[in-house]
């Protein structure tokens, strides 16, 4: 089988990722979730991992944002919505696809660092990736205002430099 791996505008290729979304995090299970409820920032770019047949099977979203780490202002390259189909896992594409957004990353050489937000059971994934706990707290925009955001653990990947401590504020929705 021939895979395909492609970074797309994250607008345009909204329509190819969808059906992948719908299929992995549907409403009855997102609401099981500690993210539930919570609104989130829509991807720039988009790393999509297709068949022949242009079906998706992996997809890793990007985001560009002028964050404040203890009020400076720094770059984050921003990735979420990692996610593979059931029978498509353990085959390597999230690990090909989050290489690919990192690389874009870098090529692009504007972001610090690389952001990302996961529950527990995926961060030995992601640590065993090179990404690594920020411990400090994170504030983000939702619709009723400025809130601390808890519900998904932070975790940095250093581009140029990464912080570890301390504030970060992501000047909008999370991801
Ligand atoms: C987390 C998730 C994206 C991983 O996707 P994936 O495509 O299975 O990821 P990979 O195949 O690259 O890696 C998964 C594991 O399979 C292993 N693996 C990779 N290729 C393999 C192969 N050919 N044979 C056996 N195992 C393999 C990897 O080593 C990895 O294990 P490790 O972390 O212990 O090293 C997927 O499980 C998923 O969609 N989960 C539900 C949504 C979700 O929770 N997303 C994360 C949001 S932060």
């Amino acid at each position: 089988m021939s895979i395909e791996v492609e970074v797309l505008n994250g607008s345009e290729s909204w329509p190819i990722a969808e059906p992948l979304f719908k299929e992995v995090w549907p409403p009855e299970v997102v609401q099981t979730l500690p993210w539930a409820g919570i609104v989130f920032a829509h991807a720039d770019l988009r790393v999509l991992v297709q068949t022949e047949a242009g079906e998706a099977v992996c997809h890793v979203g990007m985001y560009r944002r002028e964050v404040t780490w203890n009020g400076r202002r720094m770059r984050a390259g921003g990735i979420g919505g990692v996610l593979t189909r059931e029978n498509y896992r353990r085959h390597g594409h999230a690990s090909v696809a989050l290489n690919a957004a990192i690389q874009t990353l870098k090529h692009e050489g504007s972001a610090d660092f690389a952001l990302l937000f996961c529950e527990p059971q995926n961060a030995p994934f992601y640590m065993g990736r090179g990404w690594k706990p920020f411990d400090g707290e994170i504030y983000a925009e939702q619709p009723q205002g400025r809130v601390r955001f808890e519900a998904i653990a932070p975790y940095v990947y250093e581009l140029r430099r990464a912080p570890r401590q301390g504030t970060i504020d992501l000047c909008g929705l999370p991801w």
